[in-house]
């Protein structure tokens, strides 16, 4: 009989799976196993940790739902989705606008709208604001009839999606004219919590970090021929631009509301005006997908309305009171 030692155990494993017909899925399981052995065998893991990793990650997969992905949260907030953003946005053909994360607020199901319409259905309090600019190619050539679509919170700073799944706000589909151009009224973004009553937003409040996001806009601009680019426009001012918890927003897309721009095509409002670059679309380009999904698609909806989600605890309201561990707080007392 075979004795495993800590560090022949991985190649055993590793020599078990080497089977796997799939040379992409032998690839990423070998490395899967190498880097988690190594990582159990750094951290000398005992049992008991293990076993709360085990309740931690059932509790992230039990909070997923059509309207809410606690997975994709996960991996934002430790970085991994930004980290595969960067690394894909390294593989375009030529220089264009930068990529930012898609997010777990993504839908498929956004309605369209004529050119200069209004996307938010109530103000809430809020003001309005215009974004306007140019779709261009990696040369500076318009495209016309390029597809944007844009999505935030209200000026409640809440997504549509966690009021509930029926609720459709604040997101939009236009086309850009002839010249490339797009122009989209809006109500002034505000900077947000994420999602924090699930677990993640327990070990985010264990690691005693802010949990916010800058004000920003996201963007998803597609014209046949070009590579999608899926990005986000950040809010100059904001305080949280430089430590944003789930580490998308980047200075070359942080834009500025101006009150009296003269060139803005409405008037009498304040407007951000923003050029973006599509770069030219490669065979792997179509094939590599997007670091985010609506949540229905990774979850099939059931057709229910869920119940509203992500209001911040009361204690991270208010930065100067105590924070609660939470579930993975714990794992590390007494050391
Ligand atoms: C967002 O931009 O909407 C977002 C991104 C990652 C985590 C939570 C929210
Ligand atoms: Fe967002």
């Amino acid at each position: 009989m075979r004795e495993y030692t800590t560090e022949s155990i991985t190649d055993v494993v590793i020599e078990q799976m080497s089977t796997t017909p799939d040379p992409r899925m032998k690839e990423i399981m070998e490395a899967a196993v190498r880097h988690l052995h190594a990582f159990a065998r750094e951290v000398n893991l005992t049992p008991g940790e293990w076993i709360k990793g085990i309740e931690f990650m059932t509790k992230v997969g039990q909070m997923c739902s059509p309207a809410r992905q606690e997975f994709i949260l996960l991996s934002d907030t430790v970085g991994l989705s930004a980290l595969v953003n960067i690394m894909h946005d390294k593989t375009k053909m030529e220089e264009a606008t930068g990529a930012s994360l898609l997010g777990p607020f993504f839908r498929e199901n956004t309605p369209r709208f004529d050119s200069g319409a209004q996307i938010a259905k109530d103000l809430k309090g809020g003001s309005e604001v215009v974004l306007y600019g140019r779709i261009t190619n990696a040369q500076g050539a318009p495209l016309a009839n390029a597809q944007v679509t844009v999505w935030q919170t209200a000026a409640d700073g809440r997504y549509d999606i966690q009021n509930s799944i029926e609720e459709i706000d604040c997101r939009g589909i236009f086309r850009t004219d002839e010249k490339g151009n797009y122009l989209i009224r809006t109500v002034r973004p505000l900077g947000y919590f994420i999602p924090l009553d699930g677990p993640v937003g327990q070990m985010v409040m264990a690691q005693k970090r802010h949990g916010k996001r800058p004000a920003h806009i996201h963007f998803l601009i597609s014209a046949p021929g070009y590579r999608e680019l899926v990005t986000a426009l950040y809010l100059s001012g904001d305080e949280h631009l430089d430590d944003d918890v789930v580490f998308g927003a980047s200075g070359d897309l942080v834009a500025e509301v101006k009150a009296n721009d003269q060139a803005s095509p409405i008037k009498g409002l304040p407007s951000i005006h923003f050029d973006f670059n599509l770069a030219r679309e490669s065979e792997a380009d179509r094939r590599a997908g997007r670091v985010g999904a609506d949540p229905e698609q990774v979850t099939a909806g059931n057709g229910q309305a869920t119940t509203p989600y992500g209001a911040p605890p009361p204690e991270m309201l208010d930065a100067d009171k105590p924070k609660k561990a939470g579930i993975l707080g714990g794992l590390f007392r007494g050391k």
